[in-house]
């Protein structure tokens, strides 16, 4: 008997110690739970805009929609499902790091990245995790343009790719996240899931009444090959 009540306050104090340190910051019972369709009407409102407007983790928003990357521009004539506010919207975790990129080319393929809204040089090449020279160098014959010059979307750019080097090509229902959890989770780049799949950028439609889980390819476990590597231009 004793023991028994010794449990339940044990539990009892595992429950609620959470609860007492949320409610020192956030009180839960004030967030707006609704999820709801948000309509972009204004030309170039990008998915920070529609966080701020709307008190939500962009990262958030991004995993609801099933975005690519929360960084590509969305359209005019686009809907962004809205998901429960929460008392730590995250706007970080969705977002490829600025760091040091050291590759000139790619494992595996494919060939050609298909630009979409906002797109740079820059922003494909960290896409890639290749350098931004390695990307100008190669596209500048085709699309001449700095590596921080927007480029116009809907145009196919040349890759380099390593020689020798592989990847598993294997059918994927997406069912949760952003482009980068899929690439951390399978070895590959936020740019080659983006290759692959050239036309989507995001699902809103996913998590409604009769959606369904866009099913795609995706490429895992891509490695360097054995042999001295060259570039394929
Ligand atoms: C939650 O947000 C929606 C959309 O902005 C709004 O229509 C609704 O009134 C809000 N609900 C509460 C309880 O504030
Ligand atoms: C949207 O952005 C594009 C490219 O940055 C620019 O050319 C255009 O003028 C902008 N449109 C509006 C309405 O701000
Ligand atoms: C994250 O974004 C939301 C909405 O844009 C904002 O209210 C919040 O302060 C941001 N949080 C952090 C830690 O930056
Ligand atoms: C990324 O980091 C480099 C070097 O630290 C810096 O020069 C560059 O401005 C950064 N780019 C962005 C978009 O933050
Ligand atoms: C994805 O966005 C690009 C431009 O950023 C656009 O060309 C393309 O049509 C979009 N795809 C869909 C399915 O909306
Ligand atoms: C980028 O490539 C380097 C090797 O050049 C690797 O160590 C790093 O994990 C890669 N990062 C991502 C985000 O793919
Ligand atoms: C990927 O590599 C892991 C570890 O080497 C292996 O267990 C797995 O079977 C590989 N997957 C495919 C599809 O080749
Ligand atoms: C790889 O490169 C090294 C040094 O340039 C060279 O000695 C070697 O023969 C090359 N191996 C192959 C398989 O080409």
């Amino acid at each position: 008997m004793v023991a028994w009540r010794m449990k339940s306050l044990i539990a009892l104090l595992a429950l609620s110690l959470p609860a007492i340190v949320l409610s020192t910051s956030c009180d839960p019972s004030t967030l707006n739970s609704t999820t709801y369709l948000y309509p972009i009407t204004t030309p170039n409102t990008t998915v920070f805009d529609v966080a701020k407007a709307t008190n939500r983790g962009v990262c958030d928003i991004g995993r609801q929609n099933l975005m690519a990357d929360v960084t590509i521009v969305p359209n005019v004539g686009q809907t962004l499902l809205i998901p429960p506010e929460t008392c730590e919207p995250d706007n970080e975790t969705c977002l490829l790091p600025n760091t040091t990129r050291t590759r000139a080319c790619i494992n595996g393929g494919p060939r050609n990245y298909y630009t979409v809204n906002g797109d740079t040089y820059d922003i494909i090449a960290r896409r890639l995790n290749i350098t931004t020279e390695s990307m100008t160098a190669l596209a500048f014959g085709d699309v001449p343009a700095g590596p921080n010059d927007e480029l116009a979307p809907g145009q196919f750019i040349k890759v380099p790719l390593c020689e020798p080097s592989h990847c598993v090509i294997q059918p994927y229902r997406f069912t949760w996240g952003v482009y980068k959890d899929l690439a951390e989770e399978f070895g590959t780049t936020v740019g080659q899931l983006m290759m692959l799949s050239p036309t989507y950028n995001y699902s809103s439609k996913a998590f409604l009444p009769g959606g369904e889980f866009p099913s795609m390819t995706i490429l895992v476990n891509c490695t360097e090959g054995v042999g001295n590597e060259t570039v394929l231009t």
